[in-house]
């Protein structure tokens, strides 16, 4: 018997790892889909404020600065746990007077400060996207980010 890889082993090689590849990636892909949809996020507290606040956070492109779960831009602070940041666990009203307050003090015009602009985000945006991310700091991330500071 030859020693060496005949043209048609090297095929079936190619041929075989190829859609081993191909069917193991799709299984991940449903199997990450089915994670997300019934392990890491809660569907039953979806409700339809959070999903206008995601609306106010696309309509304003924060992501332009800021990262939400570590997508997006790292000009500004990550907000996937802004909630957890500003108490919210403990003092849920706190933090939502906390963040409101942030967001109609913009800008601050800190010298040497990175600046945010103001939205000026009527009362019912601010509910919305409050619960946003009070929703989102809920995701199971698996630990990330490693630090509340984000
Ligand atoms: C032009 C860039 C920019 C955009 C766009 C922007 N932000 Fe910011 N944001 C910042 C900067 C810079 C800071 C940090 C400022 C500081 O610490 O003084 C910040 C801070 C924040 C904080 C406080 C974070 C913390 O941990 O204290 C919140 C909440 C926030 N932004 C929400 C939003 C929301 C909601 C939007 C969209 C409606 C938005 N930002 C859009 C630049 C931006």
């Amino acid at each position: 018997m030859s020693e060496r890889l005949t043209k048609s082993a090297a095929r079936n090689i190619f041929y075989g790892g190829t859609a081993f590849f191909i069917v193991l990636f799709i299984a991940l892909s449903v199997h990450t889909h089915l994670y997300i949809v019934n392990t890491s996020t809660d569907e039953t507290t979806l409700t339809e404020s959070v999903t206008r606040g995601k609306h106010v956070w696309e309509r304003n492109a924060c992501i332009n600065c800021h990262s939400l779960l570590g997508e997006g831009a790292y000009f500004a602070p990550e907000l996937g746990n802004v909630w957890v940041r500003y108490g919210g666990r403990d003092h849920a009203e706190g933090a939502r007077m906390g963040l409101k307050a942030w967001m109609r003090a913009q800008p601050t015009r800190v010298p040497g400060r990175r600046q945010m602009p103001q939205f000026n985000l009527s009362e019912q945006e601010l509910d919305d996207l409050i619960d946003f991310f009070e929703w989102t700091s809920r995701i199971d991330t698996q630990g990330w980010p490693p630090n509340t500071a984000g």
